[in-house]
């Protein structure tokens, strides 16, 4: 087990044991947002499979989808369903250090992402969770976030300007919006089809797995590889359910997050592969040539007021991180 794994298992499941067996729960269940057949639900049906295999079935874990990400962290923090599988969009709400991960141009591409959100700094955010009564299991991903819009072709900042962009529950994707000259307006997931259909948002952002899963090009003409953000996932469960494993099961369960980890990247790498030529089969344009430098310029303000609100030292270490 190399050291970072041991350092997950330390620190994810670091809850107290109860004095219950490992068999008073034998259902688990989990809930996701999107299809199953998407990055996320192939993420947790994963672990259901792996952890009712590895427990010979003494665990049962059922997968529900649901796509209001705030309320699926709402249940498992107050118990009425034992983990979810979110993006950090409203977790920041939760946990307030996830919000570092947030700031959009931080991660070079997934490689880097990935290497900081498994390193030191990426477990040590885990362990803010317990804190706020709930437990951070492992980091899964949606990969970098695009602008969709239904208007016109975006290249650079300008282009944004006045467009009506839905955002998640996120106060630092907001600012990052209002500060490029859109008019962000927050929503859960499940709001956004309905809303870009009357005309309440002009666009949207997410990464490509989603855009193809969801079918937004029914809905979206125009997208633009702006991968203006790393959009990370993290498994999040409830802390009696966790408090309820014991010792092997627990590292059973962990062993079921990671393989979980696995399948969900190699699905948002196949997608990011496959996705630009798919959604131009759908009738999409797809803008390839963004101006990222105007984009980060168009961002100055946003950023110097995240060096002072967000912890300065980590966000350093991670744009440092080799
Ligand atoms: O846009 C969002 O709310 C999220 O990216 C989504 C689609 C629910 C996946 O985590």
């Amino acid at each position: 087990m190399t050291l970072t794994r041991r350092l997950a298992l330390a620190a994810a499941l670091a809850v107290p044991l109860a004095a219950a067996p490992a068999l008073a729960q034998t259902q688990i269940t989990v809930q996701h947002a999107l299809p199953a057949n998407s990055h996320t639900g192939v993420g947790a049906l994963t672990f259901a499979s792996a952890f009712e295999r590895l427990t010979n079935g003494r665990y049962k874990v059922v997968a529900q989808r649901n796509d209001n990400e705030r309320e699926m962290i709402e249940s498992v923090q107050i118990g009425t369903i034992d983990c979810t599988f979110t993006s950090t969009g409203p977790v920041g709400n939760f946990v307030p250090e996830v919000r570092i991960f947030d700031v959009p141009f931080l991660f070079r591409d997934a490689t880097h992402a990935r290497g900081v959100l498994d390193s030191e700094i990426g477990q040590q955010v885990l362990a803010r969770f317990p804190a706020r009564g709930l437990v951070g299991v492992i980091w899964i991903e949606n990969g970098f976030r695009n602008m969709t819009n239904s208007r016109r072709e975006i290249h650079t900042p300008a282009d944004l300007r006045g467009l009506k962009i839905r955002t998640m529950e996120n106060q630092v994707h907001m600012r990052a919006f209002t500060t490029l000259g859109a008019l962000p307006t927050p929503m859960a997931f499940s709001e956004l089809v309905p809303a870009l259909q009357q005309g309440t948002v002009d666009g949207q952002e997410n990464p490509i797995s989603v855009i193809v899963a969801n079918n937004l090009n029914q809905v979206q003409r125009y997208m633009t590889m702006t991968r203006h953000v790393y959009s990370p996932q993290v498994m999040i469960c409830n802390p009696q359910t966790v408090g309820r494993l014991n010792q092997a099961d627990r590292a059973l369960f962990q062993q079921a997050a990671w393989e979980a980890q696995a399948a969900n990247r190699a699905r948002v790498t196949a997608d990011d592969e496959a996705g630009v030529a798919e959604l131009r089969r759908r009738g999409m344009t797809v803008v390839t040539e963004v101006d990222t430098a105007a984009f980060q310029a168009a961002l100055a303000p946003a950023f110097a007021e995240w060096e002072r609100t967000l912890d300065a030292a980590t966000l350093r270490r991670i744009r440092d991180w080799r």
